[in-house]
């Protein structure tokens, strides 16, 4: 699905450079290569604020605690993400309430939330968190006026998506706060566990700058129980360079993204959306919205068996994901049953991600495309 070696190989002594100059200041947590990358992140995002943290779930928690999210409270977001998007709700104290995705974008559907807000489950609200899933910001001026004109907060899972847009605004500064993942597969990725907090409020960044050392403003002087989720010195020099590089990445994402359509169309392969009847349906880049393609997902008829058809030419695909949040064993309290969120359960069914990533080449797709048309023949 992706060589990292292909990325490391023209940037090893850049990264080695920096990452020996953490070791010569000795500053391992947080410190000035830290501080650099914020301050770089943050300009490169137009957003005022950018924290470096531990991870994307404390992104997510730190995000979710500095809004003011906790206990007897609820907050909507997707059944089709990863699991942290609700598990990071909970242990904000929350409870997530679910609403299904939308068929073209496998995003949450701003329609869905609206009448969820309506019903049972809609009282006690106090925000809503959408994921940018795989790479794309969809419906978002329909969330901002849901948000306005209900006084609901709106968190941002980024995590699948540096350098997304959506009408020309960067993902990390459309909602209250939103929240990063540098989690190695990611567009823009650390050597190891990392994420970020971004924001346009100072207050919500103070309250994040302290939640993610254990709710402290002043040395040994706890204010509130925050929790360890810094981020640490060596992550932070190897963002810094990849920094960088992450606008051509995207671009080179982008084409591969259009060369995988040019193909599966060439092919004749592709079918109308939403649903595949014989063959595949392909991803699409909604109005209003600039992909950044961390997955190139299809829906497949015969998910499975392609998968496994793919897997014996050694061509690797994934599937993001295969069991709704609904239906996952350590959310069975949240009360929900199979068949409530139904779009959501179909994609887990259809989906399946090709390999992506910048330094795939041509040939390779090629042989990918060729493998899914002898497949459907
Ligand atoms: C949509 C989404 N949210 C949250 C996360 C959590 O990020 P992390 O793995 O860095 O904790 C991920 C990444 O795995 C993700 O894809």
């Amino acid at each position: 699905m992706l060589d990292l070696k292909r990325q490391y190989e023209p940037l090893r002594q850049e990264i080695l450079d920096a990452l020996s100059r953490v070791i010569e200041s000795r500053q391992f947590i947080l410190g000035e290569e830290v501080a650099a990358f914020e301050r770089a992140a943050a300009e490169q995002l137009g957003v005022g604020h950018a924290l470096g943290c531990s991870s994307g779930t404390d992104a997510l928690w730190l995000a979710l605690a500095a809004v003011g999210v906790g206990p007897g409270m609820s907050v909507v977001t997707t059944p089709f993400s990863f699991f942290a998007s609700v598990s990071a709700i909970l242990r904000a104290g929350a409870t997530p309430v679910l609403a299904d995705i939308d068929p073209v974008t496998f995003n949450l559907s701003a329609q869905a939330v609206e009448k969820v807000l309506e019903g049972g489950r809609g009282a006690g609200v106090k925000a809503i968190l959408p994921v940018h899933l795989y790479g794309q910001v969809s419906d978002w001026a329909v969330f901002a006026q849901i948000g306005r004109e209900r006084g609901l907060a709106l968190i941002e899972d980024a995590a699948q998506a540096w350098g997304a847009e959506w009408e020309g605004r960067k993902a990390g500064g459309l909602g209250d706060a939103a929240a990063f993942s540098f989690y190695p597969t990611k567009n823009l990725s650390a050597a190891g566990d990392a994420g970020m907090v971004t924001t346009n409020t100072g207050e919500i960044a103070e309250r994040v700058q302290t939640l993610r050392q254990h709710g402290m403003r002043r040395r040994y002087f706890h204010d509130e129980i925050g929790w360890n989720a810094r981020m640490d010195g060596f992550q932070g020099a190897v963002l810094k360079v990849k920094l960088k590089y992450v606008d051509a990445w995207t671009e080179a994402r982008r084409t591969l993204a259009a060369r995988y359509d040019a193909l599966f169309r060439k092919a004749g392969l592709a079918e109308r959306r939403p649903y595949p009847e014989r063959g595949v349906v392909l991803p699409v880049e909604a109005k209003g919205a600039r992909h950044v393609w961390h997955q190139y997902v299809i829906r497949a008829t015969k998910r499975n068996e392609l998968r496994e058809f793919l897997a014996l030419r050694e061509i690797a695909s994934e599937i993001f994901y295969p069991i709704p949040l609904h239906k996952q064993k350590a959310l069975q309290s949240l009360g929900y049953k199979d068949g409530d969120f139904p779009e959501a359960e179909r994609a887990a069914r259809e989906v399946l991600a090709l390999p992506i990533f910048p330094e795939l080449r041509e040939d390779e797709q090629e042989t990918v495309v060729a493998a899914v048309a002898e497949f459907y023949s």
